[in-house]
């Protein structure tokens, strides 16, 4: 299949792109297109065989349920049985945006968007191209991310091309995303309601709102034995193509235990990666060093992470070192993410 790709710039929406892009997806087809979060594969979350589409194009296991995006609050009522008190309130204040919540599924959403589930995902994302994609596309568009399943989350149109050129109708240019991670998910069927998925809308930020907030306790450092939540969130995800360690402690002893490392691994033949910051990066000795982010506004750290590893992909090393990051506010979702590309392999130094 050829796959349509369209530059579309926010401040100057070019309506034929859109009108192009919602009839694709009225027709069953597969529409990627920008989100504030990361870019999103498009299809019609109430057609069960867009669904299935949906999951071919991604090599996506189906028990791993979508996220349906709305643009508008009256379109939730449709889709979901029942609003408790408390996704209201988060409504109210972090929709449109970056959060996800879990809802008991109402008869007009297909087991094969829900992953076989009774409950539904659903985001009201802030991005305007993806609001007005959602609008021509019939008003219920379910978006997992729009890489292939196991490759990190693209957060520009070149990684969508990347994995789905020739798998998917269409790709909607509207240049590199805003936040870089995912959005967070809560899950408001059960009380205290409870993050399922650690996003730029934090545990903090939600407690502000609607107080108690629980964290799904496989999210971070998990044990073997108990399985998260969220389905998608089993899987090893976000993963490089080389071995990746995450290393942990005061930033002198993290510098040196790398700089030591890359050197042994060099005089064995191998490639390796750095994953650093603004702060450490013209102290490492060797290797391909990238800088992520700065400490100083972890916000850049969350938007670099997820293009440094298809970077060094491309790159082909072999192994790959990162700081660690703290893991409070933002820094919960990028460490999740983190560790998930690790394999969950942590050095502490
Ligand atoms: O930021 C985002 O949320 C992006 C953009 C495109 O909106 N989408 C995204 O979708 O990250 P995806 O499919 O890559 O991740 C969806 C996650 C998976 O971990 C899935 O298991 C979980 O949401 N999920 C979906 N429905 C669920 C449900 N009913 N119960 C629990 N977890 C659910
Ligand atoms: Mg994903």
């Amino acid at each position: 299949m050829d796959t349509i790709i369209k530059k579309i710039d926010k401040k100057q929406m070019n309506r034929e792109v859109i009108r192009k892009a919602g009839q694709i997806l009225k027709e069953g087809g597969l529409v990627a297109f920008p989100t504030e979060t990361v870019y999103g594969l498009g299809a019609n979350a109430l057609d069960e065989e867009a669904a299935k589409k949906t999951y071919a194009a991604k090599g996506r296991p189906s028990d791993n349920p979508l996220i349906v995006h709305i643009a508008d609050m009256s379109y939730l009522p449709e889709i979901v049985t029942e609003i408790p008190e408390a996704a209201v309130k988060v409504a109210e204040r972090f929709w449109p945006g970056p959060l996800t919540m879990i809802f008991h599924k109402s008869e007009r959403v297909p087991y094969g968007t829900t992953g076989g589930l009774d409950t539904v995902a659903v985001r009201m994302p802030s991005h305007e191209i993806a609001r007005e994609v959602i609008l021509a596309g019939g008003g219920y568009v379910s978006a997992p991310s729009a890489n292939t399943s196991g490759r990190p989350s693209p957060t520009t149109a070149e990684h969508v091309a990347e994995d789905l050129c020739g798998k998917i109708e269409m790709i909607v240019d509207g240049g590199a995303v805003d936040i870089g991670v995912e959005s967070s998910i809560l899950d408001v069927t059960v009380t205290p309601p409870m993050i399922l998925r650690p996003g730029a809308v934090t545990k903090e930020m939600l407690e502000d709102v609607i107080g108690e907030v629980t964290v799904d306790k496989t999210l971070i450092r998990p044990d073997s034995r108990t399985v998260p939540k969220a389905p998608g969130m089993k899987y090893r995800h976000y993963a490089p193509k080389a071995s990746l360690s995450v290393v942990e402690g005061e930033p002198k002893d993290v510098v040196e235990f790398i700089n030591r490392q890359t050197k042994e691994q060099i005089a064995k033949g191998c490639r390796v990666g750095i994953i650093a910051t603004a702060e450490t990066m013209n102290q490492y000795r060797s290797g391909d060093v990238k800088c992520v982010g700065t400490r100083a506004d972890e916000m850049t750290i969350a938007s670099g992470l997820f293009g440094i590893l298809r970077e060094f992909d491309a790159d082909e090393v072999d192994v790959i070192y990162s700081e660690a990051f703290r893991e409070e506010g933002i820094g919960s979702a990028i460490m999740n993410r983190l560790l998930k590309a690790a394999g969950h392999h942590i050095v502490k130094v």
